[in-house]
């Protein structure tokens, strides 16, 4: 049934007393003030929802504090999966550490050029440290965490990321966290089992224009009704318009997984004009050069404290 305005519904309230509310919640009183003062200027939510472009391009403007204190706000309050909060969000400002982080997380430039990183934590240390004090042995499962934590973290990061977006600038998620995982937890001096697995960049875009919104899978591929309600000759019908979708728009131009990826010798067999979205998700899952990131995150995680087999203290105490 589509939205109606003339219809009675409950809505989140918009007026400035109860949005100053909801931001004394989790900040102090002056931020909230001021994250308040900040809301009315804020765009419609569905218009910011469905305007997200991610940026890679920044100015070097400083995100104000008014504005850091709404992102930290946004990053807490979403909802957290048993109200365990098993995420630590660390901010980050500083232009040498932002350098260094840019390199751990795979050389990514947009890191050290926007002036604010957000590394969003799987923190699973908290809850285990409070179940000890309480005199109680730590039974749950740290894969199941990890998963719980991941779904909070990114909830966080996403309601910044809007919020963000909203007052004008420019994000970009960031997965390359993980692939620097333990050397990202040294570089922030994090305790044992606080592991960075998402980042968030944030800046003013450099480019005058918005980014047009990028490609999306069409719709029945990615959204089903009731049950799974596609044939595999119906998938298969709507990659294939997809790609050639992509193909004919060069939405790959200048994307290109290089041959020298995949590990297979020889000359790219692929023209340009045949590159297209299945060819790119096809290298980006068989390319040579996943194994030893794999790898490493088999290895970051035991070391970081965490018991990715099985349930119970690493080091029952
Ligand atoms: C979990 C997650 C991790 C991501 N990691 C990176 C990253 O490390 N570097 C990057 O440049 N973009 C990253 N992105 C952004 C995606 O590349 C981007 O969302 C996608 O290409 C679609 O483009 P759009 O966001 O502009 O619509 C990530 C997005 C998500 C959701």
């Amino acid at each position: 049934m589509p939205h109606r305005p003339d219809r009675p519904t409950a809505t989140a309230p918009r007026d400035p007393d109860a949005v100053r509310h909801a931001a004394a919640t989790v900040l102090d009183p002056a931020d909230a003030d001021a994250v308040a003062a900040l809301a009315a200027h804020s765009a419609g939510t569905l218009a910011t929802v469905l305007t997200h472009a991610s940026v890679r391009r920044f100015t070097a403007d400083p995100v104000p504090d008014d504005v850091l204190a709404a992102l930290e706000a946004a990053l807490v309050r979403g909802p957290t999966s048993s109200a365990l909060h098993s995420y630590t969000h660390v901010v980050v400002r500083d232009a040498e550490r932002r350098r260094r982080l840019a390199t751990l997380a795979g050389d990514q430039r947009w890191i050290a050029e926007a002036p604010l990183l957000v590394v969003g934590c799987a923190d699973l240390r908290r809850a285990r440290t409070i179940a000890h004090a309480q005199g109680y042995r730590y039974t749950a499962h740290d894969l199941r965490m990890l998963v719980s934590a991941t779904a909070d973290l990114t909830i966080g990061l996403q309601n910044a990321s809007l919020v963000a977006q909203s007052l004008g600038y420019g994000t970009v998620l960031l997965g390359g966290v993980l692939n620097g995982a333990l050397e990202i937890a040294s570089e922030l001096g994090l305790p044992e089992r606080i592991v960075p697995l998402v980042g968030l960049s944030v800046g003013r875009p450099a480019d005058d224009r918005w980014p047009a919104p990028r490609p999306r899978l069409p719709l029945p591929l990615l959204v089903h009704h009731e049950q799974w309600s596609l044939t595999a000759d119906e998938e298969q019908a709507l990659l294939a318009a997809h790609d050639a979708e992509t193909r004919a728009q060069g939405t790959y131009e200048g994307r290109r997984i290089p041959w020298a990826a995949m590990g297979r010798g020889g000359t790219d067999p692929v023209a340009v004009g045949d590159y297209g979205v299945l060819e790119h998700v096809g290298r980006k899952q068989g390319r040579a050069t996943w194994a030893p990131q794999g790898a490493k995150v088999d290895v970051d995680l035991p070391a970081l404290g965490l018991k990715v087999h099985g349930t119970g203290d690493v080091d029952p105490t």
